[in-house]
Order: C-alpha cells, then sequence, then structure tokens
C-alpha cells in the first residue's frame, strides 16, 4: 500500500516536473575555467597541471581521464544530461566534420576573465596555466557561429533556443594573486575590473544574438581544502564554527557574489529582450558545506578525497595523482576531489540546485520575459 501510494505520488511528481517545464534549450555554449572545462586544457598539453592527464581524475564515471578536473562530470555535464543533450565538446577537439549544432564548450582550465596582460603587468604572469582568457574563448565562440548561422535572422532564430553558461570565471583572477602571496585587502581591489570583464563578455553574447544566459558566481573558497591548509589560522574565530570553513575567504567569494548581481541586474534593464540569470554556486554548495552527511558526504566536505596527507588532506607537493597522495574509497561520501575541484557528487548536487532548485535566479526552467 505505501509503495503504491509513493508511485503514485512520484508519478504524479514527474508529470508535474515535466509539464511545468516551459523551456528546453536546443544547443548549450559554455565559457569559463577548470570548474567547466571538459577538455580544452588537456588537448593543449596541460603543461601546468599535468596530473589531469592521468588517473584518478576521471576514475568514477568516465574511467579514463578526459581533462576534466574531478573524479567524474562537472556542473556543466549535469545541465546537459538534464536538456538531454550530449555532453559539450571542448572546442579545441573539434574535428572538421563533427556536428556542433547542440552546443560547444570553450571553458579552458585556469582561465580568467581579465587578459593575461594584466597579470604580466602585476608580474605574476608566469603563474597563469593558460593563456585562454574569456576574450579569446569568445573569439573561438565568433569563428563557430560562422558555420552555425550566416545571416543576423538565421543567427537570432539559432540562438534564442540556446543557453549560454558564462562561468564559472573569475575565480582565477583571484586565485593567482592570492597564490603570489597578496591579501584580502589587496585582492578586493581586483573585483570591479573582473565583474566588468564578466560583464563586457555577457553583453558581447547578447549582441551577437545570446537570449538565455547563466553567469555562475565564486565557490566559497574558504571552503576549499587548498586555502584551509596553507591560510591556517591560530586564531579560532577566524572558522566558521558550523562549516569549519575560514570566513574572511568566504566574506570575499560572496563580495565579489554581490557586485556581480548588482552589475548583471544593470545589464538586464539594458538588454530587456535577454534572460540573464545569476548561478548561485556558493549558496547551492553551503547547503552541503552546512550538512555534509545530509547530503552523503561522510568523508566530512572540506577534506579532500585526494590528497597528501595533512588536516584537509592537502599538501600542494603531493598533490592528487603524485607520489605520495592517496584517493579515498569512495569518492561519492567526499564533497572536494583534489583541494581546489570538487568530486562529481558535490558537482551533482550544486547542479541539482540550480536546475531544480532555488540557485537560479530567476530560475533556469522559467519561460521568457
Ligand atoms: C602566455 O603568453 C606568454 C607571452 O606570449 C608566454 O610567454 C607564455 O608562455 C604563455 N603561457 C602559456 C601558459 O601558454
Ligand atoms: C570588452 O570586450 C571586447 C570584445 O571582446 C573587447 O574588445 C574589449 O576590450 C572589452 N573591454 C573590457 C573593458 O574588458
Ligand atoms: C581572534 O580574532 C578576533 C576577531 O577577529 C579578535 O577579536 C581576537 O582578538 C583574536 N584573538 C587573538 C588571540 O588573536
Ligand atoms: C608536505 O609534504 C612534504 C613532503 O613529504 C613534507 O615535507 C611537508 O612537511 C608536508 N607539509 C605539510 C603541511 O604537511
Amino acid at each position: 500500500m505505501k509503495c503504491v501510494l509513493f508511485l503514485l505520488v512520484s508519478t504524479c511528481l514527474a508529470f508535474v516536473i515535466v509539464s511545468s517545464t516551459p523551456q528546453t534549450y536546443e544547443s548549450i555554449f559554455c565559457f569559463g575555467n577548470s570548474l567547466a572545462d571538459t577538455g580544452n586544457f588537456l588537448l593543449e598539453g596541460a603543461v601546468a597541471f599535468p596530473v589531469i592527464k592521468n588517473l584518478p581524475y576521471g576514475q568514477t564515471f568516465f574511467k579514463h581521464p578526459t581533462g576534466r578536473a574531478s573524479d567524474g562530470r562537472l556542473i556543466i555535464d549535469f545541465i546537459a544530461e538534464a536538456f538531454e543533450l550530449p555532453l559539450l565538446p571542448p572546442y579545441l577537439g573539434i574535428t572538421a566534420k563533427e556536428d556542433v549544432r547542440k552546443g560547444v564548450n570553450f571553458a579552458v582550465s585556469g582561465a580568467t576573465a581579465l587578459d593575461p596582460k594584466f597579470f604580466y603587468a602585476q608580474n605574476i604572469g608566469s603563474l597563469l596555466w593558460t593563456n585562454d582568457s574569456l576574450s579569446v574563448q569568445l573569439s573561438w565562440f565568433k569563428k563557430v557561429k560562422f558555420t552555425l548561422c550566416s545571416t543576423k535572422h538565421d543567427c537570432d532564430n539559432y540562438f534564442k533556443k540556446s543557453l549560454f553558461v558564462i562561468g564559472e570565471i573569475g575565480g582565477n583572477d583571484y586565485n593567482y594573486p592570492f597564490a603570489a602571496g597578496a591579501s584580502i585587502q589587496q585582492v578586493r581591489s581586483l573585483v570591479p575590473l573582473v565583474i566588468l570583464a564578466i560583464c563586457n563578455a555577457t553583453s558581447t553574447l547578447i549582441e551577437e544574438g545570446a537570449v538565455n544566459l547563466l553567469v555562475p558566481g565564486n565557490i566559497p573558497r574558504g571552503c576549499s581544502p587548498a586555502f584551509l591548509a596553507t591560510a591556517a589560522s591560530p586564531n579560532r574565530s577566524d572558522y566558521d564554527p558550523l562549516t569549519g570553513c575560514l570566513k574572511s575567504y568566504n566574506a570575499f567569494s560572496e563580495y565579489h557574489d554581490q557586485q556581480l548581481k548588482k552589475s548583471l541586474q544593470t545589464l538586464q534593464w539594458k538588454y530587456p529582450h535577454a534572460r540573464i540569470m545569476f548561478g548561485d554556486y556558493y549558496g547551492a554548495s553551503m547547503r552541503f558545506y552546512r550538512a555534509p552527511s545530509l547530503f552523503g558526504f561522510y568523508g566530512g566536505a572540506i577534506t579532500a578525497c585526494c590528497g597528501g596527507g595533512g588536516p584537509y588532506n592537502f599538501n600542494a607537493s603531493k598533490w592528487c595523482g603524485l607520489p605520495g597522495s592517496t584517493v579515498c574509497k569512495s569518492p561519492s561520501t567526499f564533497a572536494n576531489w583534489d583541494g581546489i575541484h570538487l568530486t562529481e557528487a558535490a558537482y551533482r548536487s550544486i547542479a541539482s540546485g540550480l536546475i531544480y532548485g532555488p540557485f537560479t535566479f530567476p530560475p533556469l526552467l522559467s519561460p521568457l520575459p
């Protein structure tokens, strides 16, 4: 009886979800960094982060390394699956006869929103994993666009059924200076520049015909084992007692998000025909940092599954995949994969918070204005 009732209820729920889906996308175009890269950085040679060429990267879902900085699928993969689209091919791997009508992924691990010359001018250019910043990725998109449509009318018709995911991008613009020893106060001064670059790319895409745009914010870097291990503080009041995350670095991520949301709102007024959605990666992931076991993260949310030991299983000289590192038995019980990037399980949770939950404003599935 219970079973029948459950079946009925779940059938009804499924019906409600399907019948209330007003919006489907026929293609996805994605820009960003390692949170979204499905292979471009690997195709470039992955010189700055060679561990990504080998297992355990990719072990959970693909069973081989794909260039994704995780054990399995990323948020963008779960979004593609939710709209019944193929996983996005990386731009640098596209062959002449490949069908790109369902979308392309331009994201490159290590990419920044600002152009490399900015970082070279600060004498930290040598830290960059790639020079393929957001503007390079946009130029790649323009090349692909040529093969998809010719007249403005054709292109507008084509892209109004596409979802554009711009990010996450910007996180590395802060991570490089942090890695070089900059203080939070110093890095804060970059936020307006980074936001400008993201909004500039968003407007450029709208001018090119994009109508549906998802622009994700930062993930909580104060919960990242890399930051927890390298910016450890003897003062307990620097930590959020509930999550164990570093308060100041999380406040920094929230500051970026607030500024981004404000600027996207202004952009929305400028382009009323478009639907500019903010993707709250921070909020969606704080759910599992606050209550890890509720999400199956029995290994904890702020300890890396794969790493070289220490309190958060993070040691930069024994990075995941290098000699001296170990991999946890079941990555799905960890939110963090390698100290910086998250596990497939965590990405799945964030993606479902964005697609079905309240973490996209306006919702990803709502009708056009
Ligand atoms: C980026 O460009 C600079 C200057 O052209 C070059 O020296 C550097 O090797 C490039 N970096 C990468 C990661 O390709
Ligand atoms: C905005 O984007 C365009 C096209 O990509 C680029 O030429 C321009 O320099 C960008 N401006 C800023 C402020 O980033
Ligand atoms: C710890 O940090 C708090 C808040 O920043 C500060 O008020 C307090 O003086 C610090 N304690 C120590 C022992 O440094
Ligand atoms: C990281 O690993 C190196 C090499 O084994 C070791 O010397 C160092 O003490 C470790 N660092 C931490 C913080 O555990």
